[in-house]
């Protein structure tokens, strides 16, 4: 199949490596020039284990990156992957969603071919409706078109795994022809595929992030309570997780959650639920823990040094979970502000996240291992699960006091105090 996406962003990049490994045909069209280039030169823009190696495959045999739409004249489906950023006051931004829906409409303005148009943007319900259709409808003359959306459920870090590999496919459509088609491109998965219709999707994906939200802000508001009565979440979760309409997975207490899509895709559906003149009380509760997990954390430290100002602090891990080096929303970042705010000085590592955490904060100190950042540290807080903080021992040995605090259940040292265990 000939398929077109737009946006090399996170999604459309793994959508056009994992589409290109199926054997289809892909036009990956991307405003940025620079991005173009270096995609065509078979490296990607993002960290995501093996996509290097998925875009060297593919680049220039069934795989082309352009900032030119005319080539979706030529496709069967063209999927709409644009960022959907949050505003300040928690509503989607969907600027890039309405230019590339205009952009694919004067692009096949006047063809003859049916295109099925698929946004896959998480998008709060009724935009596909009321802002893709109508964008494509009002510049293009040709109604010979379908238009689905199909959200996509990939976590960073795992994202081939888990588009080759998916729970469930959602196609939401309302025309069944247009379903049938992007059915099509999916039956190899061995996966169950449901269709709804349009806005069951889009609500869908907006529902499946606030309840993987909600689990972790629950196992988080569980750990307070179990720390003050002295007893081990991990242990009181893992008894829980053994219900089967419970599960095991996303029950880990910690600093909570952070990443491009959690934060971003509650404070939408608040808003969404505002706007209808509703009260999500559930959902402002799960950002509140949220929010309040790195308080806790500064909490622990001041109970143990006193007043932080002027001392020295190490900040083990910037992403906001290993195997990235993501540090949107990451809690390991609102910690950080929070140190600065008090007059400590931080000395951060990470073994990826360095140069993206010190574009977001300008003039941290960050090295280039953990031993050097816990040298005559006053204090050190682990704050992302990469292993290899696992395995530091001797090296605590050279913090002035040895105050550590973990905001992930990572550590084995023994003189290691959990934020909730
Ligand atoms: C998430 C969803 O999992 C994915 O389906 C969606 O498409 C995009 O958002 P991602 O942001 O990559 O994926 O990260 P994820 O692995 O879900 O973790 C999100 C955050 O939750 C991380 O900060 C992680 O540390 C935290 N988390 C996760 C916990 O605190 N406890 C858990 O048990 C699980």
């Amino acid at each position: 199949m000939m398929i077109s996406i737009i946006g090399a962003g996170y999604v459309g990049l793994i959508l056009s490596a994992c589409f290109a490994k199926m054997g289809h045909f892909i036009r990956l069209i991307e405003s940025d020039s620079n991005k173009v280039d270096m995609i065509n030169s078979g490296r990607s823009p993002i960290y995501e284990p093996g996509l290097d190696g998925l875009l060297s495959d593919h680049i220039g045999k069934n795989l082309i990156a352009t900032t030119c739409y005319n080539s979706i004249r030529e496709s069967d489906f063209i999927f709409i992957c644009v960022g959907t950023p949050s505003m300040p006051n928690g509503d989607t931004d969907l600027t890039m969603v309405a230019s590339a829906s205009r952009s694919i409409g004067e692009a096949i303005n006047e063809s003859k071919e049916f295109y099925a148009i698929i946004l896959k943007s998480t998008v709060p319900p009724g935009t596909t409706e009321n802002l893709v259709i109508r964008k494509v409808l009002k510049y293009s003359s040709t109604s010979n078109l379908g238009f689905a959306m199909n959200p996509e459920f990939l976590r960073e870090g795992h994202a081939i795994e888990d588009f080759m590999h998916p729970d469930r496919t959602v196609i939401g459509c309302n025309d069944t022809h247009t379903g049938d088609l992007i059915e099509s491109l999916y039956k190899s998965f061995n996966a169950p595929i449901i269709r709804t219709n349009i806005m069951e999707a889009e609500m869908i994906k907006y529902a499946s992030n606030a309840m993987l939200a909600t689990k972790i802000s629950f196992s988080n508001e569980i750990g307070n309570i179990c720390k003050r009565l002295g007893i081990d979440v991990y242990n009181v979760m893992k008894g829980v997780g053994m219900d089967h309409r419970i599960n095991p997975h996303f029950l880990d207490a910690g600093a909570g959650f952070g990443g491009s899509c959690f934060p971003k895709d509650i404070a939408s559906l608040i808003r969404v639920a505002e706007k209808l003149g509703y009260d999500p009380s559930l959902l402002r509760s799960v950002v509140r823990v949220n929010e309040k997990q790195p308080k806790i954390i500064i909490e622990l430290l001041h109970n143990k040094l006193g007043d932080i100002h002027g001392k020295s602090i190490a900040v083990l891990g910037l992403a906001f979970k290993k195997d990235t080096d993501d540090i949107r929303e990451s809690r390991a970042i609102s910690v950080i502000r929070e140190l600065e705010r008090g007059g400590a000085r931080v000395k951060a590592y990470d073994p990826l996240a360095s140069n993206n955490a010190c574009k977001e904060i300008s003039g941290l100190k960050c090295y280039s291992n953990a031993k050097d950042a816990l040298k005559d540290a006053d204090a050190c807080i682990i704050m992302t699960e990469w292993p290899e903080f696992s395995e530091l021992d001797e090296e605590f040995n050279l913090m002035k006091s040895k105050v550590i605090i973990e905001g992930r259940r990572i550590s084995s040292c023994s003189d290691v105090e959990g934020i909730c265990w």
